[in-house]
Order: structure tokens, then C-alpha cells, then sequence
């Protein structure tokens, strides 16, 4: 392998074709970054930092300020395809791992797919350690699921009643992490209040105690858009419940498609479900973490 010395700088407006030119192959085609890339620059908590070689940026990784400044979370790192295996998906992760000491963060966090092999390894050589793992399943045209029977009704809530409910119910989130839309921030209120602003939060009660809930927003930034969300429940029931009004949240907001972010735990019960189609596919999200000296 040879190793490149590359020049890493922040991104410039200017950048902008080059940056589009490596998403292109990303996902085939359906990389989220050229609906955020220009927000980015915009946006005074996003350290955006493009790796250049011979005049040309060919690879590109985000740390935006979250959690009060505590938390780096990293995103977007992309290696144009071909400059990858030459160690600059490293450079630019030790460099912002250099920049989050500057600006005093505790810890950086990302997401990345269990089969993600190059992104894990990357992880592992600068000194993240694996936090949790969640399912992720999309479906582009799932039928109605029936509700469970006897099951109790699924409320709208808000991000201040939901969290004082979870802090009697930790069991239901063991992590104390929210995963959304393949990111995460810690359960506390800020988080919840985070979250709210762009998902719409549903809970299920059972003798007065939080039983399961869930929270799911219109995800547009990509080439099609589809109804996100993620599930927290006690057991198969519930989870099974949320699922179902999931899907019927998607069709009244005119969504085919959906993402449910799931517990592990409920991975049986999803397969059990009998789609219509099969068409559907799943992997698991994997957090990883690295706390600042
Ligand atoms: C993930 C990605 C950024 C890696 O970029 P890269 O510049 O090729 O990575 P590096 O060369 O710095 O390699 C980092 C480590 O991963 C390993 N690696 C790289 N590609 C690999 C692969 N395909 N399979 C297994 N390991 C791999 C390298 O060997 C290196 O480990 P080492 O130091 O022990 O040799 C690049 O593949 C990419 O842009 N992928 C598409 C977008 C993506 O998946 N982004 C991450 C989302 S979280």
C-alpha cells in the first residue's frame, strides 16, 4: 500500500465540485452529503476538513459540536475510490482527533454499518472502542401491520414527558443513548429536546409506566426521500405496535419507503412480520467512541 502525504485543510465554497464528484460514487448515488455539504459550511459547530492531493480534494470528513461542545460527532468521511486503502481516511480522522483537543471535546463519537470492514478498522487503529449496536431496516413499500390485540394505545408525547418517563424506566434503553437517523446523543433532556425538533416522539403506557416508544421524522436528504424512525420497547408487543403506526405515520405523510432503527432484540420479531414484498434489507449500525485524554 503506499501512503500518501496529503494536505488537509478546512473545506471552501470552492470545494464543492470536488466534493460532489466523490459522493457520486458513494451508495451508489445515494450518499446524504450533497444535501448537507453546504449547511455544513454554513454552520459555525461543523469543523469541515477536506483532504487535498495535486490540487484536487479527494476526500472529505465532518466533526460537528454536539452535546454543549462535549461531544465531536464525526460524519461524512469519504475517500474519493481512487485514493482509498492509502491511509487518508487515517490522516483526516488523526487530524480532527488533533482539533477536538484544541477545542476541548471529551469524546468523539460515529456510527458506521457492521459491514462497513474499512470503517471499523479505522476505528479500531485511532482508538475507538465499540459502544452499542442497533438493527436498521428499509422496506420501499411496506404493507399495513396489524396491531397487536389488547395492546395499549400509542400517544403523541412530548421530548420533556418522554424523557421524565424513560429516567423511571432505564430497562427500556439500557445504553442511555438515543440512536435517530444513524446518530446518537445521550438520554437526558437536551438530547430529547435534540431529537424533538425534528421527530415527532409516540409512547404506549402500561399501569402508568413508559412500555415502549418511538420517534420518526421525513428523511429527505437523499435522492428519494422515506419515513425514518426508531423503536425502544419492552418487549415484542410493543415493538410490534410502534412498527405498525410507524408505517401508517410514513403513509399519511405520502412516504413508500421506510428506516426503523430497532433494538437487536426485536430482530426475530421483524422477520416474522409477513411482508407482501420481500424486497426489504437489513444490517446493523455500530457506535463508536473515543474519550479524549
Ligand atoms: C471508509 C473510507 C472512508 C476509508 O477510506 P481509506 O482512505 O481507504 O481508509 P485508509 O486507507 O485510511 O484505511 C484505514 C484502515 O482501514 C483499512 N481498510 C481500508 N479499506 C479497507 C477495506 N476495504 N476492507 C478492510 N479494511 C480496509 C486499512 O487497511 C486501514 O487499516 P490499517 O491501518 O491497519 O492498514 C472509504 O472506504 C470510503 O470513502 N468509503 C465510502 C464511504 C464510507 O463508508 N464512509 C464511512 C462511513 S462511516
Amino acid at each position: 500500500m503506499t501512503f500518501l502525504q496529503p494536505k488537509i485543510r478546512l473545506v471552501l465554497a470552492t470545494d464543492l465540485k470536488d466534493i460532489l464528484e466523490i459522493s457520486r460514487h458513494v451508495w451508489e448515488g445515494y450518499d446524504y452529503l450533497p444535501f448537507v455539504i453546504e449547511a455544513w459550511l454554513k454552520d459555525s459547530n461543523c469543523y469541515t476538513y477536506a483532504t487535498e492531493v495535486n490540487g484536487h480534494v479527494v476526500g472529505i470528513g465532518n466533526m460537528r459540536l454536539v452535546e454543549k461542545g462535549r461531544t465531536g460527532w464525526l460524519e461524512g468521511l469519504r475517500i474519493h475510490p481512487n485514493y482509498r486503502g492509502k491511509g487518508l481516511a487515517r490522516a483526516i480522522t488523526e487530524h480532527i482527533i488533533k482539533q477536538s483537543q484544541r477545542l476541548h471535546v471529551e469524546r468523539l463519537r460515529y456510527t458506521t454499518g457492521s459491514e462497513n470492514q474499512a470503517s471499523l478498522k479505522l476505528a479500531e487503529k485511532t482508538g475507538f472502542v465499540r459502544i452499542l449496536e442497533m438493527g436498521v431496516f428499509w422496506h420501499p413499500n411496506p404493507n399495513d401491520v396489524p396491531l397487536p390485540r389488547n395492546y395499549p394505545p400509542i400517544e403523541i408525547s412530548s421530548p420533556e414527558k418522554i424523557f421524565e418517563l424513560t429516567q423511571e424506566t432505564p430497562e427500556l434503553n439500557s445504553h442511555g443513548i438515543l440512536i435517530y437517523d444513524w446518530k446518537a446523543l445521550d438520554n437526558t433532556l437536551e438530547g430529547f429536546v435534540q431529537v424533538g425538533k425534528s421527530n415527532e416522539f409516540y409512547i404506549s403506557l402500561r399501569k402508568g409506566k413508559l412500555d415502549s416508544y418511538s420517534f420518526g421524522r421525513l428523511r429527505s436528504e437523499s435522492k428519494e426521500s422515506m419515513w425514518g424512525f426508531t423503536i425502544y420497547a419492552n418487549q415484542n408487543d410493543g415493538f410490534i405496535s410502534h412498527l405498525s403506526h410507524q408505517i401508517t405515520l410514513a403513509s399519511r405523510n405520502q412516504q413508500k419507503a421506510i428506516m426503523c432503527i430497532y433494538e437487536t432484540k426485536f430482530e426475530k420479531a421483524l422477520h416474522d412480520v409477513e411482508w407482501q414484498s420481500k424486497e426489504h434489507w437489513d444490517m446493523h449500525l455500530v457506535l463508536v467512541e473515543k474519550t479524549m485524554p
